[in-house]
């Protein structure tokens, strides 16, 4: 029996789900399945979005032929022609014998490699942006090469800013009766098995999802329909973000991954001592067996944390076969931008840290650190202080907060915009102080730093509006109101003008909200004012989330840009611009933010 779901009035999901499939392209477990998505489009014409894996076929074909409600079916758009979204396309050609085949050349070649049909006359070949006009609906087709495979092309649906995004945004685990990533709780239950897939599938293309993500920039887009997993109408900029950052192999949070190699245990318990003494540095640690956990788990938590340790014994005077497997799959990744420690072991010639230090030089931006640790067997009484030794060198290439910065980033804060308007003049800037103080007669406090145009403005004209920030909100915000002076520069001068009733303007985008008040009292305080104001307007504008200033260290901020070797430089902790040099001149201003040199530290 057919089991479709709606996705908007005109478009369908016709795909199926396989719980069965033991390992995905015969390499990757699935233990919570797999969806194969295909879309169908009820337009003037019909259009159909890819097919799916042959496993599946049975139910997709009871799900188009009720999709189609007696129609026939005008165009299959070929996205991908990798089997699990291919597998059914002969099935297609029989039943519809008029379906036209919408594809690029590469595709084209592939189909033909693929099947034995005469497909050139069923055939309507695009290019780069050309279009599809399909009745109500305009498909524009963008090219994204070795987002899996070379023929790889997404559609964007202008009509109802929809995009179809092959293999990208996609994801292992079957549906289990939702549609929509909105409706479990993605980031909690799915991510990780939406990273494991990123990172096996698509991880060693990083630059080329780069290039698609940059390409998709240029459309507004509010619903993502993947290949593979749940379809994106809500908190899409989220999933981007996660994308952001894995394909530029940026680490999504600093935390060291152990993984071992032991056949007797000695070397497990060199890395048990290891984490052990990160842990009580307070750092985040994983740990593999290598032999046991599945490398995909592994190649997965890479793309997540900031430093490896690698503990292998030698083995046939090379590396441990499962940890070489492994090394190998992750320098075929293209993992960069990495810090790794190695612990070797090797009764009688130990050899595998040299040999695994030699496999990372192939990646780009890998700091290897320098103290190997060699066992013989198993640890020495004295080998414990070498150990203790490399725990303190990662810790040291970690971020060097000092306990008192690290306890007050524990405080939540939202990030607004604080606009004022003096005579002609308008002007804002960034803050992060905003609270409601009473609410029977509506008052908020608000403090500014002494030193910028905004404090000075609201000292005197008394008024100002509140842009409430919201998660949407990109970095050139806080580059354009936050790093920049309203005495050199027109902070609003490329938004659309939009003010309160009290004429002050305000951000018409990336914000859910936005408070007038008037100014009752000023406190000095050294380097800052502290203001209380009365509410005298308050508008919602839209549900998202409001940005925190977690929020924004963790998905907006740019995360510095590691050095190689060679190079040495100071990154500046507010905006995250690289001075690169060997020493810091004492008048250094970061030419983003404008913070000296005390914003600086050491990379
Ligand atoms: Fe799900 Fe690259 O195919």
């Amino acid at each position: 029996m057919h089991c479709i779901k709606k996705i908007t009035e005109d478009l369908s999901w016709v795909g199926a789900n396989d719980r069965r499939l033991a390992m995905f392209e015969g390499v990757y477990s699935v233990p919570d399945g797999v969806s194969y998505n295909s879309y169908l489009l009820n337009d003037v014409k019909t259009v159909l979005f890819d097919t799916v894996d042959k496993a599946v076929k049975q139910r997709f074909l009871e799900n188009l032929e009720e999709a189609l409600q007696g129609r026939d079916l005008d165009y299959l758009i070929v996205q991908h022609m990798e089997p699990d979204h291919s597998a059914s396309l002969m099935d297609l050609v029989t039943l519809y014998p008029n379906m036209k085949i919408v594809c690029n050349e590469q595709t084209l070649k592939f189909i033909k490699q693929f099947n034995h049909f005469e497909a050139d006359s069923r055939v309507i070949v695009v290019n780069e942006y050309d279009t599809l006009e399909t009745g109500k609906h305009k498909l524009h087709f963008l090219m994204a090469p070795m987002v899996h495979w070379p023929e790889v092309m997404v559609t964007y649906d202008s009509t109802d800013k929809i995009l179809f995004s092959a293999d990208a945004f996609g994801s292992f685990g079957a549906l289990n009766g939702a549609i929509f990533a909105d409706e479990v709780d993605f980031f909690k239950d799915y991510i990780d098995e939406a990273r494991r897939y990123y990172a096996n599938i698509v991880g060693k293309y990083g630059p080329q999802v780069q290039s698609l993500l940059t390409k998709a920039s240029e459309f507004k887009i509010e619903m993502i329909c993947p290949l593979h997993g749940f379809v994106w109408r809500k908190n899409i900029h989220k999933f981007i973000a996660k994308y952001a950052l894995w394909s530029s192999y940026t680490p999504e949070e600093e935390g060291v991954m152990i993984v071992y190699a032991s056949v007797y245990g000695n070397t497990e318990n060199a890395a048990e001592i290891l984490a052990c003494r990160l842990r009580d540095a307070g750092i985040k640690t994983v740990m593999f067996d290598v032999s046991v956990t599945p490398a995909s788990n592994i190649i997965s938590a890479a793309f997540r944390y900031s430093h490896f340790v690698f503990a292998s014994i030698t083995y046939n005077a090379g590396i441990f076969v499962t940890m070489e497997a492994l090394i190998n799959d992750l320098v075929a990744h293209n993992i960069q931008n990495r810090t790794i420690a190695i612990i070797e072991n090797g009764s009688w010639a130990p050899e595998s840290g040299f040999l695994i230090r030699k496999k990372f030089e192939q990646c780009k931006n890998i700091k290897i650190i320098d103290n190997l640790i060699t066992i013989k067997s198993g640890l020495d009484r004295n080998q414990l202080l070498d150990i203790d030794v490399v725990a303190k060198e990662i810790a040291m290439t970690m971020s060097p907060l000092q306990e008192d910065d690290k306890t007050m980033f524990k405080l939540s804060y939202g990030l607004f915009v604080v606009s004022v308007k003096d005579g002609k003049k308008d002007n804002g800037c960034i803050i992060n102080t905003v609270m409601q103080i009473t609410e029977k007669n509506n008052r908020i406090s608000f403090s500014i730093n002494k030193e910028t145009l905004t404090h000075d403005l609201v000292l005197k004209t008394k008024e100002l509006n509140i842009s409430i920030l919201s998660e949407s909100v990109p970095f050139n915000i806080f580059e354009e109101f936050g790093f920049k002076s309203g005495r050199e520069v027109e902070k609003f001068a490329t938004f659309e003008d939009k003010r309160t009733a009290n004429g002050i303007r305000y951000l018409p985008v990336h914000i859910n909200g936005v408070i007038s008040a008037k100014v009752t009292e000023a406190f000095d305080y050294e380097t800052h004012t502290l203001f209380v104001a009365d509410v005298t307007e308050a508008q919602t504008l839209s549900d998202e989330a409001s940005v925190t200033y977690q929020y924004y260290f963790d998905n907006i901020k740019p995360k510095p840009v590691k050095l190689t070797d060679n190079q040495k430089g100071f990154v500046c902790k507010i905006c995250g611009y690289v001075y690169e040099g060997d020493n810091l001149p004492e008048d250094f201003i970061c030419p983003l933010c404008k913070h000296g040199i005390d914003a600086f530290e050491e990379l």
